[in-house]
């Protein structure tokens, strides 16, 4: 199938599951700007400032982390979420911050959001056992996580070298995957200027 790629600045937010400094997710996202058109950014947002979430904190001044969370996410057209599994599940690092995002509920920043979901771990599974929670939780908020086979690279430190993807096929699968979350970014765009409603 071809893939209808947006020919403008289309603005794409990587989050890592993992806050640690060498995390494996955090370096396949660091791994993806090379696979975009030019037509394409990724920013990465780190988690380490977002506190635990706390509806008595959720009021009209929230924490500057979580302004600065939301406001990424909004002015993004599409994530790209890596993540670890950790005990079967998604991290509650992650978790966590796709609470404090989904506020207000059906109507936060991730609300229409399309959204890639990605799992690698050292494992063999590929942490993809984390997918159905991670998918589950984008849904509660109205996200859109992209449809397509589950990206979840195994034996992820193999393939890795210097901080970066070197492994050809999962560059590959990547890529395609990549695709198809700025085709939906293109989907949804005509969507919204598509043809008028019944007059
Ligand atoms: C609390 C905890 C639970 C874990 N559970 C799993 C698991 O269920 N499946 C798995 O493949 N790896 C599991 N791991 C190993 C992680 O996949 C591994 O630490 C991975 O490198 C974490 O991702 P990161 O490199 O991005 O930080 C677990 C690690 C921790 C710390």
């Amino acid at each position: 199938m071809a893939h209808d790629i947006p020919t403008t600045g289309i603005r794409l937010l990587g989050i890592s599951g993992s806050i640690r400094r060498d995390s494996h997710c955090t370096a396949v996202l660091r791994s993806l700007q090379p696979l975009l058109p030019a037509s394409a950014t990724i920013e990465l947002f780190a988690l380490d400032d977002v506190p635990l979430y706390n509806a008595d904190l959720d009021g009209d001044a929230p924490p500057a982390a979580v302004v600065r969370l939301k406001s990424a996410i909004a002015q993004a057209d599409g994530l790209v979420l890596c993540s670890p599994e950790y005990n079967y599940g998604m991290p509650g690092v992650l978790k966590n911050a796709i609470d404090w995002a989904s506020r207000p509920g059906f109507a936060s920043p991730l609300k229409g959001k399309p959204a890639l979901i990605i799992t690698a771990s050292p494992g063999s599974a590929g942490g993809v056992r984390a997918q159905a929670q991670i998918r589950d939780a984008l849904a509660a908020t109205l996200a859109r996580p992209v449809v397509r086979q589950h990206v979840a690279i195994a034996n992820v430190n193999a393939r890795l070298r210097d901080g970066r993807l070197a492994d050809e096929a999962t560059l590959d699968f990547v890529h395609a995957a990549l695709a198809d979350l700025l085709e939906d970014i293109a989907l949804l765009g005509k969507a919204a200027f598509g043809p008028a409603g019944r007059s």
